[in-house]
C-alpha cells in the first residue's frame, strides 16, 4: 500500500460568495483570528504528515504563494529590529513544507482543477483540501482519514449529516454502513441534488483521499451540475470501478467560504486560541449577557 504523501489544495475560485472583500484579495487569505485560512489547511496538511502540498491557483492569487514563501527584505527588517519571535513564526511559515503550484487556466469547475494536479501527483494516492472548509478536531481530520485508509485501502470522502434541506449544497453520498466505525460503502453519489430527490443526508465536506486513478475519470468526466466538470461525478465512476468509503470524520465543520460560516470559525478559533482565547471568552460573556438584558 502507497503512503500518502501529497496533497493538492485547489484555490483557483473566484470567491464570489465573499464581495466585495475578495475583490482584490484571494478568499483564501482572509483571516481567521491571526492567520489567513489556507494557513489552517496547510497545517492540517502537515500534522497529517503530508509532505508536498499542490496548489492549483489561477491568475490574481500570487498572495498565497507569497504567504509560503521567505521574504528575504521582511526577514532582514525584522532581524534589524530584533524582532526575534516574529521572524522565527515567518520562518517557520516559509519552512512548513514544500508548495507547488499548478494553474487552472479556465474556471471549469473543481473536477477539472484536481485534474490539472495530475503530473505533479503522479501515480500514487492523494489528500484533497479543499479551502472553504475548515476543521477544528483533536485528530487532525486528514490524519483521521489516513489512519482509516491504511486499514481499507481505498479512496475515502469525508462526510458529515446536514439538515434535508441543506443537502442541495452538497455533493451527497448514499451508502451502508461497514464493520469500521462511522464508515459508510459509497453505493452512490450525486452533486448538489435538488431538493426532494434523494433519501441521505450524508454531505461531502472538502477532504478526499484519492487513488490517482481519479484522473483517468476526471479525463472522461463531460460538464455536470452547473455547467462544470465535478470531482463528485468522476467519484462516482471510481467508486463504481474499485470502491469507496465515506468517513464521518470526529470533529467540527466550518464553511470558512460563507459570511456567518466565517464568523463562527473565528468565535471558535479565538476561543481556543493559547493567548487570546481566555480575554475573547470574558469579552464574549459580556456580549451575551448585554444581549440577554435587551
Ligand atoms: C464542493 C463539492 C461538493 C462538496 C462541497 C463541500 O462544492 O463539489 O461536493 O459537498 O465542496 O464544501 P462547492 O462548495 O465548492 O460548490
Amino acid at each position: 500500500m502507497k503512503a500518502i504523501r501529497k496533497a493538492v489544495i485547489p484555490v483557483a475560485g473566484l470567491g464570489t460568495r465573499f464581495l466585495p472583500a475578495t475583490k482584490a484579495i484571494p478568499k483564501e487569505m482572509l483571516t481567521i483570528v491571526d492567520r489567513p485560512t489556507i494557513q489552517y489547511i496547510v497545517e492540517e496538511a502537515v500534522a497529517s504528515g503530508i509532505e508536498e502540498i499542490i496548489l492549483v491557483t489561477s491568475a490574481g492569487k500570487s498572495a498565497i504563494e507569497n504567504h509560503f514563501d521567505y521574504d528575504f527584505q521582511l526577514d532582514t527588517v525584522l532581524k534589524d529590529r530584533n524582532k526575534i519571535q516574529m521572524r522565527e513564526e515567518l520562518n517557520n511559515i516559509s519552512n512548513l513544507i514544500d508548495i507547488i503550484s499548478v494553474r487552472q487556466k479556465e474556471p471549469l469547475g473543481l473536477g477539472h482543477a484536481i485534474w490539472m494536479a495530475r503530473n505533479v501527483v503522479g501515480d500514487e494516492p492523494f489528500m484533497v483540501l479543499l479551502g472553504d472548509d475548515l476543521v477544528m478536531s483533536k485528530v487532525p481530520c486528514c490524519k483521521q482519514m489516513i489512519q482509516l485508509y491504511e486499514e481499507v485501502g481505498e479512496s475515502i470522502v469525508a462526510v458529515q449529516q446536514v439538515p434535508m434541506e441543506q443537502t442541495h449544497q452538497y455533493g451527497i453520498v448514499e451508502g451502508l454502513p461497514t464493520e469500521y466505525e462511522r464508515t459508510y460503502k459509497v453505493d452512490r453519489m450525486v452533486e448538489k441534488p435538488a431538493p426532494g430527490t434523494c433519501n441521505s443526508n450524508m454531505a461531502i465536506i472538502g477532504r478526499y483521499l484519492l487513488m490517482p486513478e481519479i484522473f483517468e475519470f476526471l479525463e472522461k468526466t463531460t460538464p455536470g451540475h452547473g455547467g462544470e466538470i465535478q470531482l463528485t461525478d468522476a467519484l462516482l465512476a471510481l467508486s463504481n470501478k474499485r470502491g469507496m468509503y465515506a468517513y464521518e470524520f470526529n470533529g467540527k465543520r466550518y464553511d470558512a467560504g460563507d459570511k456567518l460560516g466565517y464568523l463562527k470559525a473565528i468565535v471558535d478559533f479565538a476561543l481556543s486560541h493559547n493567548a487570546l482565547g481566555k480575554p475573547f471568552r470574558e469579552y464574549l460573556l459580556s456580549v451575551c449577557n448585554n444581549i440577554a438584558k435587551q
